[in-house]
């Protein structure tokens, strides 16, 4: 059921819910201040469930990357708490939440340090206790899945901005964490690639149970993959709900400073020129087809 949250409610429906034992993050109502000053996020309640797909959407600045940063203890709340798998992540904690939750960074240089990418793709592995033979064979599998076998020997210095974020995928992939959070997944990706990506989404949920979090403002990848959306603005959820729920509340969208994505303005201009009211809620483009098909 869709939820749209003043500050009271939000209290209510999310910090203090019972925790659900499908639950693998919790971050409870968290606030963080930078060090100029500037408020990152606000009292943002949020949690990831086993085996999800939830895509945090909101505009520029609202603090998608900031909560991103929270969920492996890269950043540390100012105040609030953040559990990961039941155990509330502090300084001794944090050491071990890599092998857990592991990020894509919005800037993909920031998440390559090795001299080679296949360096760079082996290190999760081999760290996770994998012998040489082992973390290499894992390390080519990922390559191979986001489809950049080819850049094995590569610098990844001197990677294109969308080649170093399929190495930087493929580096977290190969870690199989219970949680991957990405942050624009597929903002410097070409279609061919971006298809990819989606469907090594997919995968990691069906194939492996990780569950996803993605950090967006496309609101059409958002659509397409994720089961749940929390909308962010101004460093606070102001609603989660299906993608169908969401972005079919115009006026959240509006508040929000978010476009429909769109399927969605497909389907109202469909329903408008034909003079039709909106019977159904497609999100996807195989929802739409069926409506069109319905008539
Ligand atoms: N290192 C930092 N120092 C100071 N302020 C920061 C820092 N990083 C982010 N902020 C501020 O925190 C707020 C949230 O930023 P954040 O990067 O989380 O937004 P975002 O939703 O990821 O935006 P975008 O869609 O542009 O990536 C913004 O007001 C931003 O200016
Ligand atoms: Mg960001």
């Amino acid at each position: 059921m869709m939820a749209v949250f003043g500050r009271k409610d939000e209290e209510k429906l999310i910090c203090h819910s019972d925790l659900g034992h499908d639950e693998l993050i919790h971050v409870d109502c968290v606030s963080h201040v930078y060090p100029d000053g500037s408020l990152g996020i606000h009292n943002l309640c949020f949690k990831v469930r086993e085996r999800e797909i939830v895509a945090v959407c909101g505009g520029n600045g609202s603090g998608k990357s900031t909560l991103l940063e929270h969920l492996n203890g890269l950043l540390n709340p100012s105040d609030g708490c953040v559990s990961v798998l039941g155990r509330r992540v502090d300084e001794k904690t944090k050491k071990y939440l890599w092998k857990d939750v592991g990020i894509v960074f919005q800037r993909a240089e920031d998440q390559l340090f090795a001299p080679t990418v296949l360096d760079d793709v082996m290190f999760g592995p081999l760290n996770m206790g994998l012998s040489v033979d082992e973390a290499k064979k894992v390390a080519m599998e990922s390559l191979k899945a986001v489809g950049a076998e080819e850049l094995v020997s590569k610098m990844p210095n001197y990677l294109s901005g969308g080649q170093k974020r399929l190495v930087s995928i493929a580096g977290v992939f190969a870690m199989k964490p219970k949680v991957i959070a990405m942050d624009e997944p597929t903002s410097d990706l070409d279609p061919n690639h971006s298809e990819i990506i989606e469907n090594i989404i997919f995968e990691m949920k069906n194939k492996y149970g990780i569950s996803i979090v993605i950090a967006t403002h496309d609101l059409d990848l958002a659509a397409r993959i994720a089961d749940r959306i929390c909308v962010v603005k101004n460093g606070s959820i102001i609603a989660e709900g299906t993608p169908a729920e969401i972005f079919y509340n115009e006026a959240l969208l509006e508040e929000a400073g978010l476009r429909k994505p769109k399927i969605v303005q497909i389907y109202d201009e469909y329903c408008q020129s034909r003079g039709l009211a909106r019977m159904h809620r497609p999100v996807t483009l195989p929802e739409l087809a069926e409506c069109f098909r319905e008539g």
